[in-house]
């Protein structure tokens, strides 16, 4: 079953996502249990259907076959007398390692229970199972719950597991406090405990969250990439953000190839939170797909939306790129997006820019895509403004003195909902001359990845409903544009939804 929205509310409420997802109503945080299965991407995410603020956590969930149209389906996990449903991930069961599916193959959902200790009472974080036989229609809980319990640790939780081809075992990566934890298993039903990682690594401004684990590919071999994000701190203004490492894991320990002190931010925006990947994409795919939670719980129980609280980023496609620094990680929207493309305007020659004129002047849009090229002959400050209207406008900037590219929401629209809100980030964008910059927005939100994905920053915007103008400007120095394509974006829920 699938559920209707109805024709008279095609998603259009104010600040609604039309090309992200969202819930149909009320609070959503983490994606969960992302996994591809029989030609469907499951999306499950941390929902509590009864009201916009976070509550008594539900995995929600959504099917789409290309990661962009989504079809809501109905709850799958619901609390229990365990606790809430914490996040957790999904796999495959292909060879009927756990003796589920009575030799056949089927899902298995490995998740937080948060609830309290049974004779303390204290709160109390378990790892738990679900399996479904019907391509994740339907869930029923292991009758041996919890798998995994701790009981000297309070955060201990969002399990994510990953089958090993070396090691021919299930591996499971879970936050633990100040690090993380590596178990090993045969069954899925019972744990051993390899290693720990990260307590004097990377930062530690929040608790540790949500990890994710995986190889790629890089200069003819592979590297693993651990992803940890870390929750919001009083004292930051940044609140709740992801990093990430880079090293090798052997089945049983993770090593970090970079200065322990080094800290490697996934993403230089507010909102890109709690992000894993895909398990099970085809091989013939080969891709490492992506998807964040965009807000920040700095603010995510505040934002100004009514029926609704939160939206995903952009499905993204994961890899690795040798650079000076070291290896990093490269985002790249995922190439399906492009089907929603309505082409507005193509440039393909040198266009000197000029203070003080506009050559998107008689262009409006609220949502859109815009590929553009630049050169800096000196040093120069220009960009984009976009949802700009008399009052309002939210600026991608390039300094290139200081070769920072920023995004101001201070004039963005609404921002009265929480003081850390109006703000500039910025990220280093060190690459001579040249700046490429790969723009998406939203009603409510601009994600810019420039030079090829090398640098990302994913930020929410609550502009108002006539803020739908956009500027090229040079505010000073000498920027030739080379090439700029725009589109405008179709509505992903243009019928209705399904
Ligand atoms: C991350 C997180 C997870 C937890 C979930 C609860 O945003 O705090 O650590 O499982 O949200 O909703």
């Amino acid at each position: 079953m699938s559920l209707k929205i109805s024709p008279t509310n095609f998603f259009n409420e104010k600040f609604r996502p039309q090309f992200h997802f969202t819930p149909i109503k009320n609070w959503m945080n983490d994606p969960n249990g992302m996994v591809y299965f029989q030609g469907e991407y499951h999306l499950f995410y941390q929902h509590h259907p009864e009201s916009t603020v976070w509550g008594p956590m539900h995995w929600g969930h959504a099917v789409s076959s290309d990661m962009v149209h989504w079809e809501h389906l109905p709850i799958a996990l619901f609390p229990d007398e365990n606790g809430f449903i914490f996040s957790g991930s999904i796999v495959i069961d292909t060879s009927d390692s756990t003796g589920f599916f009575d030799g056949g193959e089927g899902l298995v959902a490995i998740f937080t229970h948060a609830g309290e200790h049974p004779n303390t009472k204290k709160p109390r974080q378990v790892q738990s199972l679900a399996y479904s036989k019907d391509k994740g229609r339907t869930w029923t809980k292991y009758e041996g719950n919890p798998v995994l319990k701790d009981s000297s640790i309070i955060d201990f939780r969002d399990p994510k597991v990953i089958w090993h081809e070396e090691e021919r075992k299930w591996i499971m990566v879970l936050a633990a406090g100040n690090h993380v934890r590596f178990y090993s298993s045969i069954d899925m039903k019972s744990w051993s405990f390899e290693s720990s990682f990260g307590e004097t690594e990377g930062s530690h401004l929040g608790v540790w969250e949500c990890p994710d684990l995986f190889p790629l590919p890089v200069d003819g071999g592979h590297r693993w990439v651990l992803i940890v994000s870390i929750g919001d701190n009083s004292a930051y203004n940044e609140g709740s953000r992801t990093q990430y490492f880079v090293g090798d894991f052997d089945g049983k320990t993770f090593t970090n190839e970079n200065d322990p002190k080094a800290v490697l931010w996934l993403d230089f925006g507010r909102d890109n939170y709690a992000g894993v990947t895909w398990s099970d994409v085809p091989k013939e795919d080969g891709r490492r797909l992506f998807i964040g939670w965009m807000s920040n719980w700095k603010y995510a129980n505040q934002v100004p939306t009514e029926t609704w609280r939160s939206a995903m980023t952009l499905p993204r496609s994961l890899s690795l790129s040798s650079t000076k620094e070291g290896i990093r990680l490269v985002q790249t929207p995922v190439h399906e997006i492009s089907a929603l493309r309505k082409p507005v305007t193509s440039i393909q020659r040198t266009i000197t820019l000029v203070p003080g004129e506009n050559i998107l002047k008689d262009i409006k849009s609220k949502t859109f895509e815009l590929k553009a090229r630049f050169m800096m002959k000196e040093a120069s400050v220009f960009g984009l403004k976009v949802h700009q209207s008399k009052d309002e406008e939210t600026i991608i900037g390039f300094d290139s003195l200081r070769s920072v590219l920023y995004v101001d929401r201070r004039r963005s629209g609404d921002h009265s909902f929480h003081n850390a809100f109006s703000c500039i980030q910025e990220m280093d964008v060190l690459e001579g001359e040249h700046l490429s910059l790969h723009i998406f927005v939203d009603t409510s939100s601009v994600e810019v990845f420039a030079n090829d994905g090398k640098h990302v920053l994913t930020s929410l915007i609550f502009p108002g409903e006539e803020s739908d103008g956009l500027e090229l400007f040079l505010d000073h120095g000498d920027v030739n544009l080379h090439s700029l394509d725009l589109f405008n974006y179709h509505s992903i829920w243009a019928k209705g939804g399904s």
